[in-house]
């Protein structure tokens, strides 16, 4: 299979194409505006090939007949897009709907994985979102995120593309620095102090909730996703709601002191910064994911786990 990661500097992915490029099965474009790597030890490099573009204008350097799917994955993050409107804007709309165009035009009716966020939801919100709450995004991400949505069914309706939106959890622990995500913390919490670092926690309410999933469980339903039956959700309804688990501040601090010793605790500092808590406090906490589950997709086992999982990867690296 011919796939195309956009965004593929960026964490997300950078760790699909480690997966794909350790299978001879898949040759893989890699397209970014910074040079995208080609994951290091993978055991077939020679499958993959990097291409630097603004995919604002240069969805046609990428776009290839041969192409059998696309992981659209680039954009500028939550706090990116609501400190720079127009940027989020552009790269989180427009540069997808060119990319969509382009598909459409040069291999119709390709496989097309669109990621989406959690952040499409705002207040008010029930305890647990099941697939037929509406939507109602309180930032610039969550509403640049729906139309994109919106242009994903539309797309397939029409039969242009085959288009599947996963809407993520958010993905912990992640590697690497702090981002321009409201939910960069989230990782770092674990990270930062695995590390010897300090981390601020933006907010200081141990009770408050977020829904994750690992980068393991992640790439799992990544995978999935290129395989499920084109019809398995309705033509105009391509939304999944990616598995998550609901944990808590004081659980995550729990789970860093388990594994990586209680004295990294004293590295983390709560400060709350009133800009990032009303966009945190927008987003839901908890999900159904019955739908989700009976096509395939995997939900973690605890976020314990996804921490021992996490220092397990630094060790051997
Ligand atoms: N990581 C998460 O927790 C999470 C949660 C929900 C949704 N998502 C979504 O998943 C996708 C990937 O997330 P990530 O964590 O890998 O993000 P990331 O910020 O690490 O990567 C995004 C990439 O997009 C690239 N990009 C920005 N503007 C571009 C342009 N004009 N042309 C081409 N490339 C451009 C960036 O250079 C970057 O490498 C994003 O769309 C994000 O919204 C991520």
């Amino acid at each position: 299979m011919h796939i195309l990661i956009t965004g593929a500097a960026g964490f997300i992915g950078q760790l699909l194409a480690k997966e794909l490029l350790n299978d001879p099965a898949y040759r893989v474009t890699l397209t970014d505006i910074h040079p995208p790597l080609i994951p290091k030890g993978v055991r077939h490099p020679e499958n993959a090939t990097a291409v630097k573009t603004d995919l604002f204008a240069g969805a046609k350097d990428v776009v290839a007949t041969s192409l059998d799917a696309v992981y659209a994955f680039h954009g500028i993050m939550s706090s990116g897009s609501e400190a720079n409107f127009d940027l989020g804007m552009s790269v989180n709309v427009d540069a997808t709907r060119n990319l969509l165009e382009t598909l459409r035009h040069t291999c119709p009716g390709v496989r097309v994985i669109y990621s989406s966020s959690q952040a499409v939801y705002g207040q008010p919100l029930p305890d647990v979102v099941n697939d037929s709450v509406v939507p109602t995004p309180e930032s610039s991400y969550g509403a640049e995120k729906i139309v994109c949505e919106t242009l994903v069914n539309e797309y397939t309706r029409r039969k242009f593309i085959t288009g599947f939106t996963l809407r993520f959890p958010t993905i912990s622990v992640r590697p690497g620095a702090p981002t321009a995500a409201a939910s960069s913390f989230l990782s770092g919490m674990i990270r930062e102090p695995l590390d010897g670092k300090e981390c601020v926690i933006p907010i200081e309410d141990r009770a408050f909730k977020s829904w994750l999933c690992s980068p393991k469980t992640l790439v799992h339903n990544l995978l999935l996703t290129l395989r499920l039956p084109a019809d398995s959700v309705p033509p105009h309804i391509r939304q999944i709601n990616v598995p998550g688990i609901c944990v808590t501040v004081q659980g995550m601090m729990d789970a860093l002191a388990k594994v990586g010793g209680p004295d990294k605790l004293a590295l983390l500092i709560e400060r709350e910064d009133a800009s990032l808590v009303s966009i945190l406090k927008s987003w839901p906490t908890q999900f159904d994911n019955t739908q989700a589950i009976s096509l395939g997709f995997k939900r973690d086992e605890s976020f314990e786990q996804t921490v021992r999982d996490y220092k397990q990867e630094l060790e051997q690296s």
